[in-house]
């Protein structure tokens, strides 16, 4: 077992700690501005990128977050790896351990396989998204992006909309927001809706579109296909995106609108809508990258490498 901190599920944060990596996202962020935008914090710690399924922003983030500050970076998937030949997590975890990494990235299509796969390392460990359970570093992204674009968390009221369900991105978000005191609402088909969505999650749910007037934030859901089995949760896509798609005809002026990608354009999200460079799905992808680059930073450091000296140490050039 992992004798470093890692970071698995969203709830661990709490919510000083999650101010601390979204203030230190905000010093990476500055590294970007630069001409050379690479600093060397991280040199010589190796940081191993298993990704076992499928993924574009969250895989070329955490790599070109671990390059940026100056880490030896390695990317194992499935496909061409071992995995094909039937090795299992847990062979797979303990021949790269043997690398002694600092960081493993992990990303799994089985709900708890992040946390099974910390069994078997030494290395801090990073949830990159379990099945439907959790994805904690988009959550953290997203709330920087929010808070960035709005100046506050403390009672921001966002509605996540679709698939719910589905969505360790909702799931994650849901806990997140709470944690920093905003309010989160879910506005879904029944079908599409988790029965503990508001025992559990202390968040409030709707299947009436109308109910995001209320939201200061749409957060559109992708509706997930390949975690639906033989399907049968919506009657069609074509009367899902009829009646629970988000465009511009839905929204008042004002409403900001997320997205955390891919996108089904013309389901959840009208073309039109995802194109607005009003709608921040584009910047959510940019805060993915100094997000990242503040968790793996925090995760390696003690409380003692995180003064103002240290991290202005840690962001120079
Ligand atoms: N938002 C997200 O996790 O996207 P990817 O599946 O492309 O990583």
């Amino acid at each position: 077992m992992s004798s470093r901190r890692s970071l698995i599920a969203i709830g661990d944060l709490s919510r000083d700690e999650i101010t601390r990596m979204l203030d230190l996202a905000e010093r990476f962020s500055e590294v970007m501005r630069r001409d050379i935008k690479k600093v060397p914090t991280l040199r010589g710690r190796t940081v191993i990128n298993m990704f076992f399924e499928a993924s574009t922003r969250t895989a070329t983030s955490f790599e070109l977050a671990g390059k940026r500050m100056s880490a030896d970076v390695i990317n194992v998937k499935g496909s061409g790896s071992s995995v094909e030949k039937g090795e299992t997590l847990k062979d797979t975890v303990l021949t790269l351990n043997a690398y002694q990494p600092d960081i493993l990235v992990v990303r799994h299509r089985a709900a708890g396989a992040v946390a099974a796969a910390a069994r078997y390392t030494q290395a801090a460990v990073i949830n990159a998204g379990d099945g439907k359970h959790e994805h904690p570093t988009q959550a953290l992204l997203d709330l920087y992006t929010l808070r960035r674009a709005t100046g506050r968390l403390d009672g921001l009221h966002v509605a996540f909309v679709g698939d719910v369900l589905h969505s360790r991105v909702a799931r994650s978000g849901a806990i997140a927001l709470a944690t920093m005191g905003a309010k989160v609402s879910f506005v879904s088909p029944p079908t599409l809706l988790p029965r503990e969505a508001e025992a559990g999650l202390g968040v409030s749910t709707s299947s009436d579109i109308r109910d995001i007037a209320d939201a200061d934030v749409v957060y559109a859901l992708r509706m997930q296909h390949e975690r639906m089995g033989n399907g049968g949760f919506v009657p069609s896509l074509r009367e899902y995106a009829t009646r629970y798609g988000i465009g511009h005809h839905r929204l008042r002026p004002g409403q900001l609108v997320m997205h955390a990608g891919p996108m089904n354009r013309g389901v959840e999200i009208t073309d039109e809508l995802a194109d607005d460079p009003t709608a921040l799905i584009t910047t959510q992808v940019e805060s993915g990258m100094v997000v990242r680059m503040a968790v793996m930073y925090d995760l390696l450091t003690e409380s003692g490498a995180r003064t103002p000296e240290a991290v202005a140490e840690a962001v120079a050039a």
